[in-house]
């Protein structure tokens, strides 16, 4: 029996099970799930949440900001960072640290975080190398960004277990904490208390003194005589700390020593399991379609980074970071008007922006199941839609792809056999994925 044959057929009264059939789609079948809802119930309504399943119809929720909020992120944010940009909607607060934040993570540093990226993954699988096989999650697809968050971002942590336990507790209550356990959500407020303590005392060595400009008198004086940057002579300055500590607002822009921290933070939070979760899962896809891998081998081989890259975020398509977005909905509203579809979402709903699905759906994405590098760009959400796009799109869309290229140059790159071999999981989360590789 289908979902849909089986939610219909619990009677009205019974809830509880009519929630747990859709519970379990959720959780352990969101494609199998959400494509019986594109064909034929593509906006549901249930006890619950409601589910969107359409491309259109995902962009609509996801740019309707004042109708499809982010404010139910806030008790699980706030207390970490203070207010966060991904808990607010259409505030001064947004509009300003989004464009601070766009200026200290400019796209000209993007060949240097690849070059990073390709250093720390290659050095990550010489390691491994006389094992001949490496834990993809921990040792790779983890490592990569909490190094980078030392060397690009400027935050490296007193040690990486403390790193790894920092990024995992807070985004274990933030993302993960469906049951509201107050143990999870203690450990990661404990993780931000660190967190801040740690960052107050560095921000203090990464502000260039008054001191050192008075002493050395020659680098004080150079500043004047900079020549304007271009993108030919922009040469990039430090890690991007560096830059937030020694920006200088008037008074009436608010933006203080509070807020960098908050921002590290959020880089340390926003960064990891993200970018973990996405580089497993493409070279998990990538492995398990022997002839496209061997033809992304070839670009790899050739260097030819932007085939590669379609690849990879073609193979995240087939299993991509979120299947959905959660949002509130603030007012009534009518989605899809005017089609035969038009919905009323009420007041006070959960909606589930199914943007997994709508990459899925064949009125936009063109013979969506089979593996193709020649879509076009807007077919893709990995990175969500409207105002809350992510902060580190571009950041992550170097890094991933350039991980992904490093580990299938390893000669004789495979999956291992039986269990070892696949990918395992908690929730949606990837927990451990061992692959072969030679010597
Ligand atoms: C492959 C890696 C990543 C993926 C798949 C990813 C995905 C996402 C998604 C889907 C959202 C939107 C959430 C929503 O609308 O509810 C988001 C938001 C965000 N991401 Fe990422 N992200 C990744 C890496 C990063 C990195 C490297 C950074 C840090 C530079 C970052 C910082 C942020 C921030 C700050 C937001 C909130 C933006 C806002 O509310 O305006 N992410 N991310």
């Amino acid at each position: 029996m289908s979902y849909l044959e089986r939610y219909d057929s619990i009677p009205t009264e019974n809830l509880e099970d009519k929630v747990k059939v859709i519970n379990q789609g959720v959780w352990t079948d969101w494609s199998g799930l959400f494509k019986e809802l594109r064909e034929n119930r593509p906006i549901f309504i249930t006890p619950k949440f409601v589910l969107v399943s359409l491309f259109p119809d995902v962009q609509e929720v996801l740019s309707r900001s004042e109708f499809f909020s982010v404010r139910a992120f806030a008790p699980k944010m706030d207390p970490v960072f203070g207010p966060c940009m991904l808990a607010r909607d259409n505030s001064d607060h947004n509009w300003r640290e989004k464009s601070i934040m766009r200026s200290v993570l400019p796209l000209e540093d993007l060949p240097r975080v690849r070059k990073m990226a390709g250093e720390i993954a290659k050095s990550a699988l010489d390691k491994s190398a006389t094992n001949q096989k490496i834990e993809v999650v921990h040792d790779l697809a983890k490592f990569v960004p909490i190094r980078l968050c030392g060397d690009y971002f400027g935050f490296p942590g007193p040690d990486l277990d403390t790193m790894y336990r920092w990024a995992k507790t807070t985004q274990d209550d933030m993302f993960r904490n469906l049951t509201n356990d107050p143990k999870i959500h203690e450990a990661s407020v404990q993780s931000s208390n660190e967190m801040r303590a740690y960052l107050t005392d560095l921000f203090e060595e990464k502000k260039f003194k008054e001191t050192e400009k008075s002493t050395n008198f020659f680098t004080y004086l150079s500043q004047f005589f900079q020549p304007q940057t271009t993108e030919e002579n922009y040469t990039a300055p430090g890690d991007v700390f560096t830059r937030l500590a020694n920006l200088k607002f008037p008074p009436d822009i608010p933006f203080s020593k509070e807020r960098i921290i908050a921002h590290m933070m959020i880089f340390l939070v926003g960064s990891i399991e993200g970018t973990a979760q996405v580089i497993t899962q493409a070279i998990d896809q990538l492995l398990n379609r022997p002839e496209i891998f061997q033809k992304a081998l070839e670009a790899a081989k050739a260097n030819d980074d932007e085939t590669f890259d379609k690849y990879v975020w073609e193979a995240v398509r087939f299993n991509p970071f979120s299947p959905f977005l959660v949002r509130f909905c603030e007012a009534d509203y009518t989605l899809a008007a005017g089609t035969p579809r038009e919905t009323i979402i009420s007041r006070g709903s959960v909606v589930l922006a199914g943007v997994g699905s709508a990459m899925f759906d064949p009125a936009i994405v063109k013979d969506p199941d089979e593996f193709s590098i020649d879509r076009p760009q807007y077919n893709y959400m990995h990175f969500g839609y409207g105002s809350h796009t992510c902060g580190g799109e571009h950041i992550a869309g170097v890094v991933v792809p350039e991980v992904v290229k490093q580990i299938l140059l390893r000669p004789g790159l495979k999956l291992l056999p039986g269990e070892e071999g696949k990918v395992k999981y908690q929730g949606y989360i990837p927990t451990r994925f061992v692959v072969g590789y030679d010597r």
